[in-house]
């Protein structure tokens, strides 16, 4: 059966706004609320509010074809659809634990509005046990209206990547459910229809394991990563070159090429703060999470790595130093700078003096955003123009812009021949026989001392 669902999403963020669109891309019938008029108003015209590739043509196309509106109205998305979807933020506490106030606020006002049965479906990452207080929460709010209705409360977790989002939500590996009633899951195959192709993808399982999904998916391959880089940092102290590790170890299909790339660290909204969520709730049953204590520390000591190595070359006080860093989002195919290893780098040049250059293909909005205007922060154009008069150059994004850059200008601009790669872009040989001295990320020889 293929038949046009009625499905509200709470949430104009990367997750709601992009399962909205390619819900109504299929068909359905999609009413996406945001408590943020502005920007419910801005998304009515069709400008997306950040960078997702495709996702702007999805947007305008549902709102053309009707499937597809935005409302600032909390009683008319709850009255519009029978399934209510919450993918709002669950932004990290100050003990790492997730707060869930904006996971409340819409389980209050679905418990003020509804009317009839409705299906609550938990998008947000949450921890373990919020389907239960989200359901705690929605039938306190029918006790305080004196009403009784029927509504189950659903856990579908979303696993999409940011610069990827559209498609990674088109074509999902798995799509994870954690719902009770035979009904529910009924409906959910017809909600998924169009995306559970070629093979079964749906996975149905109690909402607690579908919560527990999530965190542990993100927490395996944030531990991927923090590996990888904790081997990075023994193959500099060895003399071994870490690629030729990642490529060793990769072709055994059991640890496979994907996701061991070294770098400065994981960034983005997800990793760091799963990472101590998954801790904190751990912890607070009574479980050491000891691997997971770890690959936090690790990643917070990564994200150090090239200020240290940009002090090592050119000294502690940096106050006549001029920095030109190449790349600011997280990772490639995002304006999104959060927890991105640039900002690290960026305040250690700043609390040692020295000034920054920086150029990157979409982030420079956000980069204002979030620093503004400041006289050690010159924003740049175009890559070339971050090199002018600067000392040094250090990579933190791989952007496909920044793989194969002239390194005859690059050597001819910089005061200094020096490039340090937080990303592993180039060839320290080539490097070497240039004349420049390249410090990279567990790369033996392109360590040694300048
Ligand atoms: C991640 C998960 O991949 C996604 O499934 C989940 O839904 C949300 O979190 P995202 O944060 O968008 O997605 O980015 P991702 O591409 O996974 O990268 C995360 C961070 O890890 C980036 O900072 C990236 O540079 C870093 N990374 C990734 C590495 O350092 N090495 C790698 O091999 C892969």
């Amino acid at each position: 059966r293929a038949t046009t669902m009625k499905i509200s999403i709470f949430g104009s963020g990367y997750v709601g706004l992009v399962q909205s669109a390619i819900f109504a891309d299929v068909g359905h019938r999609v009413t996406c609320m945001d408590v943020d008029a502005d920007r419910i108003e801005r998304l009515r015209r069709g400008d997306i509010p950040f960078f997702e590739p495709g996702l702007e043509a999805k947007v305008i196309s549902g709102v053309e074809q009707g499937l597809l509106s935005f409302t600032a109205d909390a009683a008319e998305a709850v009255g519009a659809s029978d399934y209510l979807f919450i993918c709002v933020g669950t932004p990290a506490g100050s003990d790492g634990s997730a707060d869930l106030r904006y996971v409340m606020s819409v389980a209050d006002s679905i418990a003020q509005h509804m009317e009839g049965r409705k299906v609550v479906v938990n998008k947000s990452t949450v921890p373990v046990g919020t389907a239960d207080a989200v359901e705690a929460r929605i039938s306190e709010g029918l006790t305080a209206r004196g009403v009784s209705l029927p509504f189950e409360v659903c856990s579908n977790p979303e696993f999409l990547k940011e610069g990827a989002a559209v498609t990674d939500a088109m074509s999902p590996d798995r799509i994870i459910v954690g719902a009770r009633s035979k009904a529910t899951i009924d409906e959910f195959r017809q909600m998924y229809r169009a995306f559970n192709r070629n093979h079964e993808k749906l996975m149905f399982m109690d909402p607690r394991s579908a919560e527990l999904t999530k965190y542990a998916a993100n927490a395996m391959l944030a531990t991927k990563i923090s590996f990888i880089n904790e081997i990075a940092t023994i193959a500099e102290a060895v003399g071994a070159d870490v690629e030729s590790i990642r490529k060793g170890i990769g072709a055994d299909p059991r640890i496979g090429y994907q996701f061991i790339y070294p770098g400065a660290g994981y960034g983005g909204s997800c990793f760091p703060k799963d990472v101590l969520a998954l801790r904190h709730l751990a912890e607070a049953q009574g479980c050491p999470a000891q691997i997971l204590s770890a690959v936090n520390d690790t990643n917070q000591r990564q994200k150090q790595k090239l200020g240290q190595r940009l002090i090592a070359c050119l000294g502690e006080d940096l106050s006549d130093c001029t920095v030109a860093v190449w790349g600011l989002s997280f990772k490639p195919n995002t304006d999104d700078m959060r927890e991105a290893p640039s900002r690290t780098l960026m305040e250690t040049i700043w609390a040692h003096g020295g000034k920054v250059q920086a150029h990157d293909p979409q982030s420079m909005a956000a980069c204002q955003a979030i620093y503004g205007d400041r006289d050690d922060l010159i924003y740049c154009e175009n890559k070339d123009d971050a090199l002018a008069n600067a000392d040094c150059l250090v990579v933190c994004t791989e952007w496909k812009t920044f793989w194969s850059p002239d390194f005859d200008t690059i050597k001819r601009t910089l005061k200094h021949p020096i490039i340090i790669d937080g990303r592993n872009l180039y060839d320290p040989g080539q490097l070497e026989a240039l004349g420049i001295h390249y410090y990279a990320i567990g790369r033996g020889r392109s360590v040694v001392q300048h």
